[in-house]
């Protein structure tokens, strides 16, 4: 695989953008091309079905253009569709880079009571992904998942954050403060940017695991290993695809990312 490829990056819409955020900093000489699926979000009520069917959809789009790896950037899609896209990457030669896995390993090696929550959409913890990915690590662990189907959509509106999400924040800690969980797994790659309300709410004393870091960590290895590691420069390009309105992708992913989409991004369709 030529090392000039980007690396592709899907999710259902902005979440995935704080993947990317750690990824352009960690790995700052890399290209990345971005399919946000805005146009079919929310994928987290979706059935495995529906799931499978649209993120191997949006993979083979990224796969057609050329990558040299792929990061599922969804819990979601991850949970449902994981294995087919590590698939359709092997048939192409392309490395598949995919979240779960690396936030449950983090979860089981820094709780110190044990007590592990998952707060996911509702096709995640129903896939019982993490559940199975804890229970793998060989730690006996008590695992309180709790399906949060508003949180998504709600982040992924961009409102102004009002005292009605702050509710729904609210409600969705109560069972997490009850199971008495010290390590939380932010499961939805749109929640880092609930972090504060929810670590505020869980008290200082809760580690919150996300995906980012890890996800950077594990692009890292992987380039390294196969020798395709990006070289003599020190930026890279990002650009976006989205199946949505551009616009408004645009307007709440700059949040996300926290550096510019403007000019960045373009329709297609999958
Ligand atoms: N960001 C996605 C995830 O990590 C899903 C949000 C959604 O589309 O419901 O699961």
């Amino acid at each position: 695989m030529s090392i000039e490829l980007p690396i592709g990056v899907f999710d259902s819409g902005v979440g995935g953008l704080t993947v990317l955020h750690e990824c352009l900093i960690s790995l700052p000489a890399e290209d990345f091309l971005y399919l946000g699926d805005s146009g079919h979000f929310p994928y987290g009520t979706k059935t495995a079905e529906e799931l499978r069917e649209r993120s191997s959809a949006v993979a083979a789009e990224l796969l057609g253009r050329g990558v040299k790896m792929l990061v599922i950037a969804c819990n979601s899609a991850t949970a449902a569709a994981g294995d087919e896209i590590r698939a359709l990457g092997a048939e192409a030669g392309v490395p598949v880079v995919t979240v779960v896995g690396p936030e449950a390993e983090i979860a089981a090696s820094i709780s110190g009571n044990g007590r592990v929550g998952v707060l996911a959409t509702p096709a995640t913890v129903a896939s019982g992904a993490y559940r199975s990915a804890l229970d793998s690590l060989g730690r006996p662990l008590t695992v309180t998942e709790v399906s949060a189907p508003d949180l998504a959509p709600i982040i992924q509106e961009g409102p102004t954050f009002d005292e009605q999400v702050l509710d729904t924040v609210r409600g969705y800690c109560q069972p997490l403060r009850d199971a008495g969980v010290d390590t939380l797994i932010l499961g939805c790659t749109h929640y880092p940017l609930v972090a504060p309300m929810l670590q505020r709410m869980l008290g200082r004393d809760v580690s919150l695991v996300t995906a980012g870091h890890a996800i950077a960590a594990a692009i890292q290895r992987e380039l390294a290993g196969r020798n395709e590691l990006a070289r003599d420069r020190v930026e890279g390009d990002y650009r976006f695809l989205v199946t949505g309105d551009v616009d408004s992708f645009v307007d709440v992913g700059t949040r996300f990312l926290q550096l510019p989409l403007a000019g960045r991004a373009e329709r297609v369709e999958v």
